[in-house]
């Protein structure tokens, strides 16, 4: 049984909480893992009572969760809700919320701090806290959870960081990048390191390329206020990708522990080849979508979204080749791509093996051999998938591609999501999902000189049409004619 807290949300009316933090908790309601004694108390500037955040919540599960909605579970988890009417800007309100936490209605006294507000908020609420001892171990834990984007590059980063630490230490911080709590991410590992099959073909003398895709069919939605100027460099590359790719390429750890794994995926992220301002071009892409259509439906461009200035060029589309200089990747180059709007939403590893040094046989595909791919899809549905050569049917000795599904390739329940696995994970106090501050700092490395270079062309950006699979010229970070995207499985 899990120990009691109290999860305290700053951001509690935030879009965080209603899409993902409030019904990760219905989940953990329903399974039975929050403590009898746990509570969730919400701090915000609305003017609110408990009853008036309860029915709040209400609204929002019926409206995220719909009919899968228990009504026993949904009232035990009202019961938990707390709320703390206050401004972030003022430290008189965290008096209050102190006081109201060490009041008499048996708060526990293990505390989880969830920071789902801005980035810029985090320093003066760590502040705040500090100046109410609410950082302090004293008769529980403490912990604080901070959501990306950990700065807006290396310098803020860094900033941020020294922010934090002055009055939490390493230990107390969960760095959240929630693609770690996704049970196919994790998967990445198992798969690596329970098939012993796999490692020696897992290098530069077979791998020809290695493809990280994560596209998504909707567009910024109501989130203008924090993507425009950020763009998806910052929001999924920086963070989301990068851990893919180290999960990818990591050397075995020598145990499971946290620091074990978080040394390996450094010393990826470290080894990544640094670009040059002067191969920025040839290594990175951005694009921004226009109108377009779904279906029937027409979509509106980036431009056209409320809230969105009418000449921004932030990017909606990134993609970027990187080279891993150490012993087992060496010049293998591995490409990430993201993007709103574009024709799925699939993210997708795709591993391009090299071709058999010989060609013997003739294939169905025009003029030339078609590789073998091994596909680890990681949503919207679970699979592995191996493409094969085998022999076409008939008398000539032909090849064709055959397909090995290695997992059902059906959609998971729903409801299992990553911010469930990584609630219970603070709880339980292991950090082996969550980042270490080096890892966001190699990873701002990676990426920082692109972004400074975007930065100074402000006046152009290429376009794709909405709903589409975002534009051709993203191909020109491809070293030869035969290699392309793989779009979905
Ligand atoms: C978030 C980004 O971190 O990840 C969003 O800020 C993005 O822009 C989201 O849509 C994707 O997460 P998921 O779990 O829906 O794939």
């Amino acid at each position: 049984m899990m120990e009691p807290c109290t999860l305290l949300i700053f951001g509690a009316t935030g879009n965080l909480a209603a899409y993902k933090l409030l019904p990760a908790l219905y989940h953990l309601e329903a399974a039975g893992r929050l403590h009898p004694e746990s509570r969730v108390v919400g701090f915000g500037r609305r003017d609110w009572s408990d009853e008036d955040w309860r029915e709040r919540v209400a609204a929002i599960l019926s409206e995220r969760l719909a009919n899968r909605l228990d009504s026993a579970v949904v009232s035990r988890l009202l019961g938990r809700l707390h709320f703390v009417n206050g401004d972030l800007e003022r430290s008189e309100d965290f008096a209050s919320l102190a006081a109201r936490l060490r009041g008499e209605e048996g708060f526990p006294a293990n505390r989880l701090t969830y920071l789902a507000v801005a980035p810029r908020h985090y320093a003066t609420i760590v502040e705040s806290l500090a100046a109410q001892d609410l950082h302090l171990e004293q008769e529980g834990w403490s912990r604080l959870v901070v959501e990306k984007p950990f700065g807006f590059d290396l310098e803020s980063a860094k900033i941020l960081d020294r922010q934090l630490r002055r009055r939490f230490d390493e230990e107390q911080i969960y760095r959240i990048d929630h693609y770690l709590g996704k049970s196919t991410v994790q998967n990445i590992l198992v798969f690596r390191f329970a098939n012993l099959m796999l490692e020696p073909l897992w290098n530069r003398n077979y791998i020809d390329h290695v493809q990280i895709t994560h596209a998504e069919s909707r567009g910024i939605e109501d989130r203008a206020g924090f993507y425009d100027g950020v763009g998806a460099m910052r929001d999924m590359i920086q963070s989301h990708l990068l851990q893919m790719l180290a999960l990818v390429a990591m050397e075995p750890p020598p145990s499971l522990d946290a620091e074990a794994l978080r040394d390996e995926k450094v010393k990826v992220l470290r080894s990544i080849r640094p670009i040059p301002r002067e191969a920025v071009h040839a290594q990175a892409f951005r694009a921004q979508y226009g109108p377009g259509r779904a279906g029937e439906n027409r979509l509106a461009g980036y431009l056209d979204e409320s809230g969105i200035g009418h000449n921004s060029t932030t990017e909606t589309y990134a993609a970027l080749k990187l080279y891993i200089d150490n012993w087992r990747w060496r010049n293998v180059p591995f490409y990430l791509r993201t993007g709103k709007r574009l024709g799925q939403t699939n993210s997708l590893i795709a591993i391009r093996f090299k071709h058999p040094p010989q060609r013997l046989f003739q294939s169905t595909a025009i003029d030339r051999l078609e590789p073998n791919w091994l596909l680890l899809n990681i949503q919207p549905n679970e699979c592995m998938r191996l493409e094969i050569q085998v022999k076409q049917p008939g008398l000539e000795l032909r090849t064709q591609t055959e397909r090995m599904d290695a997992s059902s390739c059906v959609l998971p329940p729903e409801h299992i999501d990553a911010y469930e696995a990584l609630i219970l994970d603070v709880i339980e106090g292991d950090h082996t999902h969550f980042l270490r501050y080096d890892e966001v700092d190699w990873a701002w490395r990676v990426v920082d000189p692109v972004l400074k270079l975007w930065a100074t062309e402000r006046d152009f950006i290429h376009t794709y049409p909405a709903g589409s699979w975002g534009p051709v010229e993203a191909n020109r970070l491809f070293d030869r004619e035969d290699q392309d995207w793989r779009n979905g499985l």
